[in-house]
């Protein structure tokens, strides 16, 4: 199954990406995960990507574009693959298109995860991330009175464009940006939405619903 998620940021993206690619039994591909393993590798492309994601901006498209086609044309995206975090714009969506079409492909389904403003600042304000398995966790929502990771051990850290300020500039670029894809691939007639709030594993469960038909 091939399947993209959409929302804006603190959606839930990365946190129901893990469990969804984990129960279809495809890999995850973030394209945020990939930018900031760059960063803290210190590559020629987390040097660039690095100065546009702390303004809360997008890193630019021919960049991401060639990283997202290497990664696709790895042979455990063959036969199906969830993207969090890209497409990112229309152009994006346009090249994605054109790609799998190449390939003798498509996208079964968009997944778009509805949520408000105010609940994604409190999300993102106290999101907290393993620096050893990636795993995401909320202060508040998880209750962390530490900064070890419960599921293996590894250090949290908060993420550099957590702060406040940027989080409203990210939302910003989610408007502008982003969100025209909502529409896009409602035209494609891919689009389902799912209702965000509530428990991270009631989210799943409706996730799961929505994938029901394409399993
Ligand atoms: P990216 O990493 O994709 O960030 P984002 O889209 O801003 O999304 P987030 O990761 O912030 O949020 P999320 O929806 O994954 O939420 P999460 O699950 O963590 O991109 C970062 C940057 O990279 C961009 O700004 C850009 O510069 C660059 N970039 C990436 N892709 C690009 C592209 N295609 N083109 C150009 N540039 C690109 O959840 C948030 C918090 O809420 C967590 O603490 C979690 O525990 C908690 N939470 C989740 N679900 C629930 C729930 N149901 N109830 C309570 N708490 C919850
Ligand atoms: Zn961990």
């Amino acid at each position: 199954m091939r399947v993209v998620l959409v929302g804006p940021p603190g959606a839930g993206k990365g946190t129901q990406a893990q469990f969804i690619a984990s129960n279809l039994s495809i890999p995850k591909i973030s394209t945020g995960d990939i930018f900031r393993a760059n960063v803290s590798g210190g590559t020629d492309l987390g040097k660039l990507a690095k100065e546009y994601m702390d303004r809360g901006d997008l890193v630019p498209d021919e960049v991401t574009i060639a990283m997202v086609r290497d990664r696709l044309s790895e042979d455990d995206a063959r036969d199906g693959f969830l993207l969090d975090g890209f497409p990112r714009n229309v152009p994006q969506a346009e090249i994605l298109k054109k790609m799998l079409e190449e390939w003798g492909t498509g996208l079964d389904i968009v997944l778009e995860l509805v949520v408000d403003d105010e609940e994604v600042v409190r999300r993102l304000a106290g999101r907290r991330t393993c620096s050893q398995c990636g795993r995401i966790w909320h202060v508040e929502f998880d209750d962390k009175q530490d900064d070890i990771c419960d599921a293996c051990g590894g250090r949290l850290f908060q993420r550099d464009d957590d702060k406040e300020e940027t989080i409203r500039h990210r939302l910003e670029v989610y408007q502008e940006q982003t969100s025209p894809l909502i529409a896009f691939y409602a035209d494609e007639g891919i689009l389902v939405g799912v209702d965000a709030t509530g428990p991270v594993e009631e989210v799943t469960q409706r996730a799961m619903e929505a994938l029901r038909p394409y399993t």
